[in-house]
């Protein structure tokens, strides 16, 4: 059987600064979708690389008074050091700057001038040096300046080549209308249409005003214009010129993702390069968003990037993934926030995935000596879980072969607290209990064994080193490099038998800062996977950390008003000084106090009590008191206003 052939690429990036998350992000999309591929089975090429030539560059590195070549191997080793820790599987690096690009730029350079597509002219026209791009008068913004980054465009007249490609402008539009799927989003398919519709101009392939760049193969004065250097890199590695047979497997490309701001080189100039070569056309154009801060594009040139070394090395490569794959929708622009990253390895991975796992594990050692026992008869229960499984792989398949990730990742998730859901249905502690269900117990455990192992191997093209702990803390007995979609495509690949591993944790909790307030969404996630009453081990329900107790802010508060809620007998309505501010809380200790005997007490509040509406009332907060049978007294210090509890 021979494999079906994956192409993928992401753009070259331009290693005129450091890369910040956007870049990461466009990486990090295109490497799950490797290996999702990779999974399915397909011979998988993934390419990224770097775009080095032009005059951009060549100023920078003038400016720090060496070589082109010196500055941009000292930037490239940067983006290779952090695909590394990102964990990016890339099949290979394309630098422009190497020869073997080289060979391949001028080779099209000349196939194409010779067969009457290249002609020498004159530019006179608007150049954006930051963007490497040229405008006309009409395309510039509302100050005159570069429609793009916002920045002066200076008009530059030189003698340069030019490529023709108005001749190619109807049989682009025509294969953009033909081709549905040629374009995605579809939003960005409408954009491409109208602009071809205003009519294509030839295209300046050439520039004399710099010379770091690749040689006009006929024309020594002359280096190649970035964006033909560019294009032509997703030809060099897959053996264009130097093996036929590679280059039949790989081409055309299966998807080019890129950023939506490049879309139109993508899908209008490159593919018009490809119909002078006579090759055929990429089969998609995929434009995703951009990851705004504050409303604003974070960009090299804007200056308001965020660093993803410093997060990586913060939070793991790992979460850092999970979140900007998760959290914004391809082709959507998304706020980058790291509040919400927090939240989400908080809710997400800390929570829903760390505790299915150490639940499992848990249970398995404490009720079955670490023994997966063989699973004899379903239930219902067991029933619908599995459906469920099988029903999450589906998802998780369809999503990814079709780059809808957040759909295939949102699949894997409903899963999990599906699974945790289940631990809850069938109360395994009860069950351990009973010397009848014992079988019942073995099946329960069995299947969590197995829903893990499913979910682990779902997750390898988020999260590929969590996957891999996961698969080992199981102590499957494959390698996990070796498994494939395949083996989570029925259920029962676990074998009855086998011995768990050592539970280790997965994500640490991340404490807020006191000034980021958890917003809703963190709060509702937390009740999923929270242990239940009777669950066994070290993860009792009713044991806390430390730093679970920290987040409850307790400080002392003094009662300045009281008094009693309208039909409500049980409720009165205070009024406390905390020190900072004076709040408004509903405290339902009506039977045991007058109102005078409370004002002026001092009392401890539980500061960070979300607000609840009671009775009409809005309450933020609540004050501490101690109970027994009928007997209730608020507990009260002689302590300064402010004072903090702990
Ligand atoms: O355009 N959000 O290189 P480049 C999301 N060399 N993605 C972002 C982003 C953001 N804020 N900022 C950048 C070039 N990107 C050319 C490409 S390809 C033949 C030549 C990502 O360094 C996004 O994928 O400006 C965007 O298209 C790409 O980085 C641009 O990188
Ligand atoms: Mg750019």
């Amino acid at each position: 059987m021979s494999n079906k052939s994956f192409y993928i690429t992401t753009p070259i990036y331009y290693p005129s600064a450091k890369l910040h998350i956007g870049h990461a992000y466009c990486t990090t999309i295109a490497d799950s979708v490797a290996r999702y591929h990779r999974l399915a089975g397909d011979d998988v090429f993934f390419l990224t690389g770097s775009d080095e030539h032009g005059q951009k560059i060549q100023e920078k590195a003038e400016a720090q008074g060496i070589k082109p070549i010196e500055y941009v191997d000292g930037i490239v080793a940067e983006f290779q050091k952090l695909w590394k820790m990102l964990n990016i599987s890339n099949d290979d690096f394309l630098r422009t700057s190497q020869k073997r690009h080289e060979r391949v730029v001028q080779e099209i350079f000349r196939r194409v001038y010779d067969k009457g597509d290249i002609y020498k002219g004159a530019y006179k026209g608007l150049y954006c040096t930051p963007c490497e791009s040229f405008w006309t008068e009409l395309q510039l913004d509302e100050n005159g300046c570069c429609p793009d980054c916002g920045r002066p465009v200076k008009e530059v007249a030189e003698e340069a080549y030019f490529f023709k490609m108005s001749r190619y402008a109807d049989r682009i539009l025509k294969h953009i209308e033909d081709n549905p799927d040629f374009i995605q989003p579809v939003s960005r398919r409408n954009e491409m249409i109208n602009f071809i519709k205003q009519g294509l101009d030839d295209l300046c392939i050439s520039r004399t005003s710099f010379d770091w760049g690749i040689p006009v193969p006929i024309d020594e004065k002359h280096v190649i214009y970035v964006w033909f250097d560019a294009l032509t890199n997703y030809l060099t590695p897959i053996g264009f010129l130097d093996d036929e047979e590679k280059f039949k497997k790989f081409w055309p490309a299966d998807v080019h993702l890129v950023g939506k701001e490049i879309v139109r080189f993508h899908s209008i100039i490159w593919p018009c390069i490809l119909m002078a070569l006579d090759l055929p056309l990429p089969k998609q154009i995929y434009g995703h968003g951009w990851l705004v801060v504050d409303g604003s594009k974070m960009s090299k040139s804007l200056g308001n990037v965020v660093d993803p070394v410093e997060l990586i090395n913060k939070y793991g490569a790992d979460a850092i993934r999970y979140f900007l794959l998760r959290e914004i929708n391809l082709g959507q622009d998304g706020n980058f926030s790291e509040l919400a990253l927090v939240q989400r390895i908080n809710a997400d991975l800390a929570n829903d995935l760390g505790n299915l796992l150490h639940r499992t594990l848990n249970m398995v050692k404490k009720f079955q000596q670490g023994e997966v026992l063989a699973a004899q008869g379903r239930s219902e229960i067991d029933e619908n879980l599995i459906a469920d499984a099988m029903a999450a792989v589906k998802t998780f398949d369809e999503g990814m072969g079709d780059m809808k990730i957040s759909s295939a990742i949102k699949g894997v998730w409903a899963f999990i607290s599906r699974a945790n859901k289940y631990i809850d249905e069938t109360a395994p502690w009860a069950l351990a209990k009973d010397p009848a269900k014992q079988q019942e117990l073995a099946n329960v455990m069995y299947n969590l064994v197995e829903s893990l192992r499913i979910i682990s191997v779902m997750i390898e093209p988020f999260m590929p080193t969590t996957a891999e702990k996961i698969w080992q803390q199981l102590n499957m007995p494959k390698a996990f490099a070796d498994v494939r979609l395949d083996d989570i495509k029925a259920w029962g690949g676990t074998t009855a038998g086998m011995h768990i591993g050592e539970a280790q944790q997965l994500f640490p909790r991340i404490e807020l800062e006191k000034d980021e307030a958890p917003d809703k969404k963190a709060g509702e996630k937390v009740k999923t996977g929270k242990q239940a009453k009777g669950e066994p081990g070290n993860i009792d329900s009713d044991e806390i950390t430390i730093e679970d107790f920290a987040r409850v802010k307790l400080q002392v508060v003094e009662i300045l008003a009281a008094e009693p809620v309208p039909k409500a007998d049980k409720l009165l309505k205070l009024k406390v000084n905390t020190g900072a501010e004076e709040r408004e809380i509903v405290s339902g200790i009506a039977k045991h106090y007058e109102c005078s005997e409370l004002i002026g007490k001092r009392v401890i509040l539980v500061m960070n009590l979300k607000p609840a509406r009671i009775r009409g009332v809005v309450s933020h907060g609540m004050i501490l008191a101690a109970s027994k049978g009928d007997a209730l007294e608020v507990v009260s210090v002689d302590m300064p206003v402010g004072s903090v509890v702990r």
